[in-house]
């Protein structure tokens, strides 16, 4: 009897040991900050407001802060170590005076208490529910990274010409499977992108003289038009033409008509790897249900926002996003 008492009181101890250090939690800031979800809403509104497209460059900055180095608000730092400089954020990654903007109105509700990281990992979530999508919980408690890493950016967030199999390895090193793969893609149902990072697909296709045989010859002539050759790469086309701004599950039925704009997302579909085979049936299961997709972008989301995240003493609460405290 005494020793199961005993038993009881360390297991208990030592599981809020865990709560406390290890692990992220939904009501991380309940005592000492009850109004941070309010706030951040507010602002996210206010941004989205001002531009629709700030939700979809919202969602983006927590993808690309939880690659690099844990979901740490690294991204966020300035500096020419800057992650923000890396390929796949340079003239690319945007948001981060809408973050700073956020950031003043939670330290003025809660001052020194909230991470940039958190701030992040909130304002995508409601970046997807202002833009139509289903919510979830965001899980928090992330403390702010000391170090911008831009090769870690350059080298471990994804690229638009990587093979599906490099895509899904880059996901795997943070922990992520195939099925994320696809259902985090589905982000793309939002937001823009450059010509650049699909103009390959356009002219001379892999040295054939033609467009990409899995681009749609209407949706290709139409972006042939909006992206000449030797024009501006930085223009502009939305991810998913069929609904912009709107977060639905039309970029996977886009994809069975071949109308993905960036190679990697019609690879998901069309392409011709072992791996595909997978991919393409969650493709056509997400095009056909909706909520289905929803919900498991929740749980990809809660997933993703749970690579390495610094609790406990490890590295800080910044005052400013932008700089480490001790700078
Ligand atoms: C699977 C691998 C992925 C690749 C190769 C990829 C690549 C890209 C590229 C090339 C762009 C356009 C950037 C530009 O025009 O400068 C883009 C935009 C975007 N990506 Fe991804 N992405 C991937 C996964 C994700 C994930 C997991 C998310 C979020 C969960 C996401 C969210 C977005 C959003 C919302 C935009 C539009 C941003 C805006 O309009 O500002 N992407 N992505
Ligand atoms: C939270 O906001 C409400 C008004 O929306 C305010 O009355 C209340 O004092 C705030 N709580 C804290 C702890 O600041
Ligand atoms: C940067 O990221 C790489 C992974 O790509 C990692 O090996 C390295 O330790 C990181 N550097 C710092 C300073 O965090
Ligand atoms: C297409 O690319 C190939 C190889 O890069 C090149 O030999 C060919 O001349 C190009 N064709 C056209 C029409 O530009
Ligand atoms: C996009 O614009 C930036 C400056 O705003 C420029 O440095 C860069 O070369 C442009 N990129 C492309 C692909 O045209």
């Amino acid at each position: 009897m005494k020793s199961s008492i005993w038993f009881l009181a360390v297991t208990v101890l030592f599981c809020l040991c865990l709560r406390g250090k290890g692990q992220l939690r939904a009501d991380y800031y309940a005592s000492s900050c009850p109004n941070l979800s309010k706030v951040v809403w507010r602002e996210v509104f206010k941004a989205l407001q001002n531009e629709m497209r700030m939700g979809a460059s919202l969602l983006r900055l927590h993808f690309h802060d939880c690659f690099v180095n844990g979901c740490d608000g690294s991204i966020l730092l300035d500096g020419s170590d800057s992650e923000k400089f890396a390929p796949p954020n340079l003239n690319s990654a945007r948001g981060f005076e809408v973050i700073d903007t956020i950031k003043a109105a939670v330290e003025n509700e809660c001052n020194g208490i909230v991470s940039c990281a958190d701030i992040v990992a909130i304002s995508a979530r409601d970046s997807v529910l202002l833009s139509g999508g289903r919510p979830w919980t965001v899980l928090l408690g992330r403390r702010d990274g000391l170090v911008s890493n831009q090769t870690g950016a350059a080298n471990g967030l994804p690229s638009p010409f990587d093979s599906l199999d490099v895509i899904i390895s880059k996901f795997a090193a943070v922990g992520l499977s195939t099925t994320d793969v696809v259902t985090l893609s589905g982000a793309h149902t939002i937001g823009r992108a450059r010509c650049a990072l699909f103009n390959n697909r356009l002219f001379n296709f892999s040295g054939t003289g033609a467009a990409d045989p899995t681009l749609d010859s209407s949706l290709a002539s139409q972006l042939q038009s909006l992206c000449p050759q030797n024009g501006d790469g930085n223009v502009t086309t939305p991810l998913d033409q069929s609904s912009i701004d709107f977060f639905d599950n039309h970029y996977f039925n886009n994809l069975i008509n071949n109308k993905g704009v960036l190679s990697s997302d019609q690879t998901l579909f069309s392409g011709d790897a072992a791996t595909t085979t997978s991919t393409r049936t969650l493709v056509q299961i997400y095009g056909s249900n909706s909520g289905l997709f929803f919900s498991q972008f929740g749980s990809s989301m809660v997933k993703m926002g749970n690579i390495s995240p610094l609790t406990g003493n490890a590295g800080e609460v910044r005052k400013n996003c932008r700089v480490v405290n001790s700078s």
